[in-house]
């Protein structure tokens, strides 16, 4: 396959911008609820140490691991935590920062397993929404941007565990060569 960078679909001052709007929205909404963050990896990390950087409230940061596409750029649908969290969740506001939601059900799987352990409240931050691809119903409380139906690399977001580095988000394109 030949991969090609084939649009632009955010800039870098784009999503600077996005992301500090965010970062504001989150620091009114949980200023007096010293919030646990919970940063899904690995796509999340780069979109998550920008945001807590517009932060400036009490807050921890926890990272968790799921299972992920492997190379594909289709979810096998089958999702587990190969990285815990080690904070308690118990009585906390936990706020979960989410890359991309595509299907859902990486969501669906995170707010089931998390909420059996019975935090205060459990939200989600998503830089990306793909609505159209959804297979699970799951409520994204904070949306950084809604896109169609592409696959997107970039700002942490990987195909094949590459691109994550750059500063942009672009639109991945796939040919047979
Ligand atoms: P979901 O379980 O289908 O919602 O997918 C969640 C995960 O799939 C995200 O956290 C990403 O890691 C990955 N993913 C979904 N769509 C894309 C994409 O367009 N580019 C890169 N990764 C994606």
């Amino acid at each position: 396959m030949r991969e090609t960078i084939e649009q632009q679909l955010f800039s870098v001052d784009e999503i600077a911008q996005r992301v500090q709007e965010l970062g504001q929205q989150l620091s009114l909404d949980y200023a007096q609820l010293d919030p646990l963050v919970v940063v899904v990896l690995k796509g999340s990390a780069v979109f998550a140490s920008d945001l807590i950087r517009h932060m400036p409230i009490s807050l921890q940061v926890d990272y968790i691991g799921t299972s992920s596409y492997g190379d594909d750029t289709q979810s096998s649908g089958q999702v587990r935590i190969v990285k815990d969290i080690e904070v308690n969740l118990l009585g906390r506001h936990v706020l979960i920062v989410e890359d991309i939601v595509d299907t859902g059900l990486t969501l669906q799987y995170l707010l089931a397993t998390l909420g059996l352990r019975e935090p205060a409240s459990l939200k989600i931050c998503a830089l990306l929404d793909k609505p159209s691809r959804r297979r699970a119903e799951v409520p994204v409380d904070y949306v950084g941007f809604s896109i169609d139906d592409h696959f997107v690399i970039g700002y942490g977001l990987d195909y094949a565990s590459r691109y994550r580095q750059l500063p942009f988000i672009g639109v991945l394109k796939l040919e047979e060569e």
